[in-house]
């Protein structure tokens, strides 16, 4: 498995600080307010559960299961809603926990579906955004790293489902993926 990585882009080191940042701020910012985080499975795994544990509040957190890509590294530009909402989103504090933005096909997609059902609020967090590859433009609310403009993997993140569990986010050599 380490043999397909081209090179370490965040270190492991590197995101648990990050994403302790990241806790803080949320728990400062809904301090008195107990957020639904909905995570988007199945990249953020990982995101949630570490970010999770350094937001301290009264929570909720729920799934739901989006897919775009099967095992292809482009965008379908499609989204399909894979689990039935087995929760309330109305009057709630909603933020989602993604990944990564890259086109901004699924999140876009995400979120108008989670505003229509009436969310108090609606914030979006997402551990790494690819600027570059933007197709629909979005705004992220909570942000870990700007990405370079490639396929990465590790830290939740697949290809055709492998490469989950690296600790770190790596990008892969060509000969992987083409
Ligand atoms: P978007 O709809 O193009 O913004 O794609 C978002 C989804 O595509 C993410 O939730 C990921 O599952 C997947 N994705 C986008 N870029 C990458 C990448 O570099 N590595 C792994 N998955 C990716
Ligand atoms: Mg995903």
């Amino acid at each position: 498995m380490r043999d397909d990585i081209k090179e370490i882009l965040f270190t492991e080191e590197q995101i648990s600080r990050r994403v302790m940042e990241l806790g803080e701020r949320i728990t400062k910012e809904y301090s008195g307010k107990s957020p639904l985080l909905i995570g988007i499975l199945k990249g953020c795994f990982i995101f949630l559960a570490d970010i999770a544990r350094y937001i301290d509040l009264d929570c909720e957190i729920r799934f739901l299961s989006v897919s775009s890509y099967g095992f292809s590294s482009v965008t379908s530009g499609k989204i399909k809603i894979e689990k039935e909402l087995d929760f309330e989103i109305a009057g709630r504090d909603v933020i989602i926990i993604e990944d990564i933005l890259d086109s901004g096909v699924t999140l876009t997609a995400l979120r108008n579906f989670i505003q229509e059902r009436a969310p108090s609020t609606l914030k979006i967090c997402a551990f790494l955004d690819k600027p570059e590859r933007r197709q629909i433009p979005i705004n992220i609310d909570y942000r870990g790293f700007e990405c370079p403009n490639e396929f990465v993997v590790g830290y939740g993140l697949d290809f055709a489902e492998r490469y989950r569990n690296l600790p770190f986010i790596a990008s892969l050599k060509p000969e992987i993926y083409s």
